[in-house]
């Protein structure tokens, strides 16, 4: 199993970025954990940050078809991004949606995801832990449990 693992603009700051928000831990911290956790499902993990949409859409047509289930945190993408959408759309794979803060509770222009109608799930405002309870929700989704 290979989970694709994608980090859109700014998340490459986590750590130092608003941290009162977005609390304290690194994206190589997160990417470790969820490694760790895919490993427990056998799964293997790619990677990637970008703050470039287009960049993603690139790695994402290039990655889709060796991968089982995509983790996507857009960053602000999530809320503009419809190339992003698209290629989420068109790439065939179950998906889980992740954002570090709880959108609901932020700026009215946060409370809209183009990516939520196109993934099969999203976890949000649970901090970074949200990515790895992604994994969880992915592996058994990928394992036909859900
Ligand atoms: C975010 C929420 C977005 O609104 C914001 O633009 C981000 C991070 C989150 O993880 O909480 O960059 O996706």
């Amino acid at each position: 199993m290979r989970i694709l693992l994608v980090n859109g603009p700014n998340l490459n700051t986590l750590g130092a970025r608003e941290p009162e928000i977005y609390g304290t831990t690194t994206l190589a911290q997160i990417e470790a954990a969820v490694r760790a956790r895919a490993a427990e499902f056998q799964a293997d993990v790619r990677a990637l940050q970008s703050n470039s949409e287009g960049a993603i859409v690139d790695w994402l047509q290039q990655e889709q078809a060796d991968g089982d289930g995509l983790v996507i945190n857009a960053g602000a993408l999530a809320h503009y991004g419809i190339a992003l959408r698209d290629a989420v759309a068109a790439c065939g794979l179950p998906a889980v949606e992740v954002h570090i803060s709880n959108v609901w509770r932020r700026e009215e222009f946060r409370h809209a995801s183009l990516l939520s109608p196109v993934v099969s799930g999203a976890i949000v405002g649970l901090g970074a832990h949200g990515y790895v309870l992604a994994v969880e929700a992915l592996a058994r989704i990928i394992q036909g449990a859900e």
